[in-house]
């Protein structure tokens, strides 16, 4: 038995003895200005390093890196699928290539894990009009003595890695690695190409040698390394077990909810379903309220998907019969037993944490039996008029589709997240008319935006957070003025009442600098600047100025905001269009948020 916590030593400590330097994992949380709302590939902050930009840390890096992918949310409750995952990678950004990456490679999977080399299979690039045959690769891998006929050559389907959807970002040809599970038997003719299951990819060695363009594309100057293996994935496939709940990652929460349930996992196919989609949301959770970056759940972005995943795991907690408090209790696990050592920042921010999910819970859980009332009595009434329509007309077509107007009530009234009414929806054979739904909620927005108009003033909900995200900008300025220009965002989150700016600085602000930032935030607003919106290249933003959160949004382009000369900010927005708008700023609070950061948090009356 490998435990996750050895996996990931043995990882770094094999890079780090042939030169690499561990960078350590960076945010899972994007910042909102290049659309990607989560990190979803150890590569993706090194970007404009695999580009050409120096690394401050040389050129042979490792690291084991969170990331978040939603778009198989719907598959959670399978053995294999998960919304969080850590990816262990190394990187040469121009330094080794091929021959040295395929022996360490080979050399990790057979000294360190034990791997059998008569069994490992290896898949190369075949070519095509872009990239040649990868014959070099294939050549290294026989010669470290992998059986010819476990060397495949495939297409760029399969062995061609790049950010989809993504112009100017680095991409090349792979080499995949795969190896039979033992326990999913075959016939003579399996191999990494049949479709039983038997063969797994247990990760890659991208070797990342163009740049896409619009049109295809083109060599970079630097040939560089990306190498992606799968932590949960490999700990899974060491251990010889078929599901990934049955590892050290996740056999404590699963043994929790069993204790709390009463239920087995093993033996209740429900009970199961349950407790694997409340452990991996629960830990998609934590890990995304107590990042460094830290998010809360909200109504829009990166915080919405944060409430779809918590609010399905409460749900999930009626099925299987234990109170909210069994989130807690699972959370706690991830928290204190499996990632403390990894991710020591949840520890520290622990109460926090708990309080959030607390919180969420409270919110939705009241709602919930209502919600399910409301949700039943609109699939009952859809199955009535099916029976009565059926018995007078033979011919009558089942009406299946639940109306947008009630998924929206749902969601307005009861805080269901239309994607689990559709979910509760298909258990019962029904769909969601989802544009019904889209025009109900824009009509909506329409008649709040006009009663907010009439009113006047902020009453908007709108209106007042946009406001509050333009105060923030004029806060950060401030603070840069009066506290030390190092300072930078290390979060921010908006209510309609309050924002609240997080921040690296290393002592508590004196009465008088709070008050210095104050003033100097209300005379900015006195002063009634315009504020100017423009996009342009991110290299243009940077050397015009304009501060960003992160360095990994080469090539693409961003909007920046600029508020006179005193603030100027890469930010998707939106802001007001001048600081006038904003009324009277106030710092309600002034505290610690985590080691080194410090949080405000101000109204605008
Ligand atoms: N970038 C490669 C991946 O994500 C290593 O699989």
């Amino acid at each position: 038995m490998i435990t996750s916590k050895e996996l990931r030593n043995k990882w770094l400590s094999f890079y780090e003895e042939r030169g690499h330097v561990n960078i350590g994992a960076v945010s899972l949380i994007g910042d909102g200005t290049t659309g990607v709302m989560f990190n979803v590939a150890g590569m993706q902050p090194l970007m404009p390093y695999l580009l050409g930009q120096k690394h401050p840390a040389g050129t042979r890096l490792c690291n084991v890196q969170g990331c978040v992918r939603t778009v198989d949310i719907d598959s959670v409750g399978d053995a294999t699928h998960f919304t969080f995952f850590e990816m262990m990678g190394n990187w040469s950004l121009g330094d080794y290539f091929k021959k040295e990456k395929t022996k360490w490679t080979f050399d990790l999977l057979t000294q360190v894990f034990g791997l059998d080399r008569d069994e490992i299979c290896s898949t190369v690039f075949e070519g095509n009009d872009a990239a040649p045959r990868d014959e070099e690769t294939a050549a290294y891998l026989k010669e470290l003595g992998i059986k010819p006929e476990h060397i495949y050559y495939l297409d760029k389907s399969n062995n061609w890695w790049e950010l989809e959807g993504t112009v100017g970002t680095p991409c090349g040809p792979d080499n995949e690695w795969f190896y039979p599970r033992h326990n999913v038997p075959c016939g003579p003719n399996c191999g990494v190409t049949c479709d039983c299951g038997r063969y797994v990819e247990i990760g890659n060695d991208v070797y990342m040698q163009y740049r896409k363009t619009e049109t295809g594309y083109e060599p970079l100057d630097n040939k560089n390394v990306d190498t992606g293996f799968g932590l949960d994935r490999m700990l899974l496939f060491l251990n010889g077990l078929n599901d990934g709940y049955k590892t050290d990652l996740f056999i404590d929460a699963i043994r929790k909810l069993e204790e709390l349930s009463g239920k087995s996992y093993d033996d209740d196919a429900d009970a199961r379903k349950a407790m694997r989609i409340i452990a991996d949301h629960i830990r998609t959770g934590v890990m995304l309220i107590g990042d460094k970056n830290g998010i809360v759940p909200s109504n829009t972005g990166a915080g919405y998907i944060l409430r779809r995943l918590l609010r399905r795991a409460i749900r999930y907690t009626r099925n299987l019969g234990v109170t909210t408090k069994a989130l807690d209790e699972v959370a706690k696990i991830f928290i204190e037993k499996v990632y403390n050592e990894a991710y020591p920042l949840l520890v520290e921010k622990e109460d926090y944490i708990l309080a959030e999910l607390d919180k969420e819970s409270e919110k939705f859980d009241a709602m919930l039996v209502q919600g399910i009332k409301e949700f039943d009595k609109c699939v009952n009434s859809l199955e009535r008029k099916n029976e009565f329509m059926a018995r007078s007309n033979p011919a009558y077509v089942k009406e299946t589709t639940i109306a947008g107007k009630s998924a929206f009530r749902l969601y307005d009234t009861y805080g269901f997240p239309v994607e689990l009414t559709v979910e509760m929806a298909e258990e019962r054979g029904y769909k969601v008319d989802m544009d019904g739904f889209d025009a109900a909620f824009k009509e909506h927005q329409e008649v709040s935006k006009a009663q907010a108009t009439f009113k006047g003033g902020l009453a908007n909900h709108e209106e007042a957070t946009t406001f509050l995200h333009t105060a923030t900008h004029l806060l950060q300025a401030a603070l840069r003025q009066v506290c030390s220009p190092e300072i930078c965002q290390k979060g921010s989150n908006i209510t309609e009442e309050r924002l609240r700016f997080d921040f690296n600085f290393d002592r508590p602000l004196t009465a008088e600098e709070i008050k210095a930032v104050e003033d100097l935030v209300n005379e900015k607003i006195k002063e009634d600047i315009p504020v100017v919106m423009k996009e342009m290249p991110y290299e243009q933003a940077r050397e015009e100025g304009f501060t960003g959160l992160f360095e990994s949004k080469y090539g693409s382009t961003v909007k920046t905001y600029a508020i006179g000369e005193f603030s100027k900010e890469m930010c998707g927005g939106p802001h007001a269009e001048h600081t006038g708008q904003l009324g009277t700023f106030k710092i309600k609070k002034e505290q610690s948020s985590a080691a080194g950061v410090r949080r405000i948090k101000a109204v605008l009356e």
